[in-house]
């Protein structure tokens, strides 16, 4: 169906998908935009004058404290949006609800994996961010300071975001599947004062022992003062006297109310680690305004959202599409979001299309790896199910291949619902490359055309524009209002990593991924083309997975190399080469696959350990991974291998071929 293939040198794209699906009648009668006529209008409008596009959107959108002056200050690689204007986040995702007639609507509906239900109303959930803004403060957290949440998917996490964003403080929130280590790191790399935890969270019906995991990443962070801990498990932990406190206890006696503080529009909001292509994550930083418009915009217009929608996102709070998608950009909306826990197949393969009948869900968004699971499981499993209430489907966090989107189409969407196709990043803050649902035809496997603002172009080494159907890179040309702003502490890193590539154009932002756009100019995304592999949605840098095996000390060196999968997407290769004394083992390529879990966290363990006796290298010492990934992709090496500087090293991998 579709042929891709990406190499360090060149990168070829070639799609024989010519499908096209028009919008139906029915969606496109009650589209939030009209046609798509009017997307192409206001697309236009949006680039070609960008300040006055935004600040009309700023003013419609958001709710100002004070107003800005400037709409953009832009010195690449450094922007600044909305410059003088004051808001606080939390207020315009909650108190701008209140006396509206979506106070008494609820904002959350939450299913635990037991099957525990609990809604909350906009103005429940005001009372609770008041209530934990006021502990926030009592516990002497001021605006700037950083807060770590480590927490499963229940209320609690959005209420902690919330009621961080009211105070002014930078929450850094570090997925549930994490390890102690990883934890720790991104701790003390912000200097995190407090951490908000829960005893544990549920799983495929066990407990993830997150407490015991905040204990020991805190054995390494001395920055952190304090702990809050939400009671959901009910296992025995370990309270440390002092530091932990229940959030309960904390909470009694705090007021219903909270005045927030209006803060800058650049104010810092949020810092979110993602993994690049050195062994050590980026804290990318994403400010007040500019992030909350971005998040707040694409989701009114991608999700067409309806006062009477109920929305599902099955991404983790951890993630950058929980943040955007599931905490900022609905409530800011009003709309009503459903969060559930645990495993899609607790107890059985059909839990989301059991709680999509029973919640009357009417948005799904998810990822394509779900739905290759889903696709595995059988139809069996869907065909249970009504699933008539849904009317929009999405999908992100790699390419969609055209056979799971049209499973998604026919099984979940019954043909009627619209697929929205989401491009983006956790250093863009929002959708980037996406249809609006009811107005772009759309083809399975294309992202499709870029949202207001973005202005994206496939480009060569030099920063020209490639030709149609030609395979490029993907850079954005223009800066957009939820652009990361910079890595937290490390302004030159920022820059080398994002405004580098094309020396020439240093206000380009180098997004990482090859892309080709066709002839109706839809983009088609290959994928990562710098050392990131994408794991079933998740981004896991290479030189990290190698970092944590070379600190095993059997280890000599490694290289971590992606293979197609099926399921996942990519799966994880790693090849080792063991220090003198250490035998390879079917026993040590467990340990060693145990290892990579505790340094990062189960989601990160290799699939496949393989052991050389070397690995190819360059005569400048470079680690050819392009071989390794080949070898382990086709079980042959047949590119190119003129840089390499030992030949029998080829010669010995492919003969301990597995
Ligand atoms: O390679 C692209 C892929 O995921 C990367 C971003 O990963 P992350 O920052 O973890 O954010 C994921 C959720 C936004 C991108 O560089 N990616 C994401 N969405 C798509 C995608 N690739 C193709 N199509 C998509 N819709």
């Amino acid at each position: 169906m579709e042929e891709k293939q990406v190499s360090d040198q060149t990168i070829t794209s070639v799609s024989r998908e010519s499908r096209v699906f028009k919008p139906s009648a029915e969606f496109k009668g009650q589209a939030n935009l009209g046609s798509f006529e009017t997307y192409r209008k206001l697309y236009a409008e949006s680039v070609n004058a960008p300040d006055k596009f935004w600040a009309k959107q700023a003013n419609a959108q958001l709710v100002w404290r004070k107003p800005f002056k400037q709409v953009l200050q832009w010195k690449p690689p450094f922007a600044k949006w909305f410059v003088g204007g004051k808001l606080n986040v939390s207020e315009n995702c909650l108190d701008r609800h209140l006396g509206t007639a979506r106070e008494n609507k609820a904002a959350i509906i939450f299913e635990g994996e037991p099957g525990d239900v609990r809604t909350i109303t906009y103005r429940q959930l005001y009372f609770h961010v008041c209530r934990f803004a006021h502990v926030l403060e009592n516990m002497g957290v001021k605006p700037g300071d950083r807060i770590a949440i480590y927490m499963p998917m229940i209320p609690e996490a959005v209420i902690a975001m919330l009621a961080c964003a009211r105070v002014g403080a930078v929450h850094t929130v570090v997925f549930g599947g994490f390890s102690p280590e990883a934890l720790k790191d991104r701790i003390n790399d912000c200097k995190a004062k407090v951490v908000i935890t829960a005893d544990g969270g549920w799983r495929r019906g066990k407990i993830v022992e997150l407490k015991a995991n905040v204990d020991k990443a805190l054995e390494g962070a001395p920055t952190v003062q304090s702990v809050l801990v939400v009671k959901r498990t009910a296992q025995d932990i370990n309270m440390v006297e002092g530091r932990d406190t229940w959030w309960r206890e904390a909470w009694q006696g705090a007021p219903n109310f909270h005045d927030a503080k209006a803060f800058d529009s650049e104010h810092p909001l949020f810092i979110l680690y993602t993994s690049g292509s050195t062994g050590k994550p980026k804290g990318v930083l994403h400010t007040s305004a500019g992030y909350l418009l971005g998040a707040k915009l694409s989701s009114q217009y991608v999700f067409d959202l309806k006062d009477s929608d109920r929305y599902f996102c099955t991404a983790d709070i951890g993630w950058i599409t929980g943040h955007s998608y599931v905490v900022y950009g609905l409530l800011s909306n009003g709309s009503t979001v459903f969060l559930y826990e645990g495993a899609p197949n607790q107890p059985e393969p059909d839990r989301f299309w059991q709680m999509i009948d029973r919640h009357g869900i009417t948005i799904l968004y998810t990822a394509p790896t779900a739905i290759r699971a889903f696709m595995r499981w059988g139809d069996a499993y869907v065909l249970r199910h009504r699933l008539d209430s849904l009317r929009l489907l999405g999908s992100v966090g790699e390419p969609i291949n055209p056979e799971a989107w049209m499973w998604y189409h026919k099984m979940i969407g019954k043909k009627k619902c619209p697929i929205v196709d989401t491009w983006w990043q956790t250093e863009t803050g929002s959708i980037m490359i996406t249809p609006i649902p009811g107005v772009t035809p759309t083809k399975p496997g294309s992202a499709t055309l870029p949202f207001f603002g973005v202005a994206p172009k496939v480009v060569d080494n030099a920063g020209k524009e490639v030709p149609r159907n030609s395979g490029g890179k993907l850079a954005i040309t223009k800066p957009w209002p939820s652009m990361l702003r910079t890595l937290w502490g490390d302004d030159e890193r920022f820059k080398k990593a994002y405004f580098s590539e094309f020396p020439e154009h240093p206000d380009y932002y180098f997004t990482g991924d090859g892309a080709r756009q066709d002839k109706d100019g839809y983009f088609w995304i290959v994928g990562r083309i710098d050392d990131v592999l994408n794991v079933s949605g998740h981004r896991i840098g290479t030189a990290e997975v190698e970092s944590a095996l070379v600190s095993h000390p059997f280890v000599a060196e490694a290289a971590a190399v992606g293979r197609p999968d099926e399921l996942k997407g990519q799966s994880l290769v790693v090849f080792v080469t063991l220090k003198a004394g250490h035998e390879p083992t079917d026993e040590l390529k467990e340990v060693l696959r145990s290892h990579v879990g505790k340094e990062i966290g189960s989601l990160a363990k290799p699939d496949q350990v393989r052991f050389a006796a070397g690995l190819p290298k360059t005569r400048s010492g470079k680690i050819m991974r392009r071989l390794l990934k080949e070898l382990a992709t086709s079980g042959e090496i047949k590119g190119d291998t003129t840089t390499l500087e030992d030949f029998s090293v080829i010669a010995a991998l492919k003969s301990d071929d597995e």
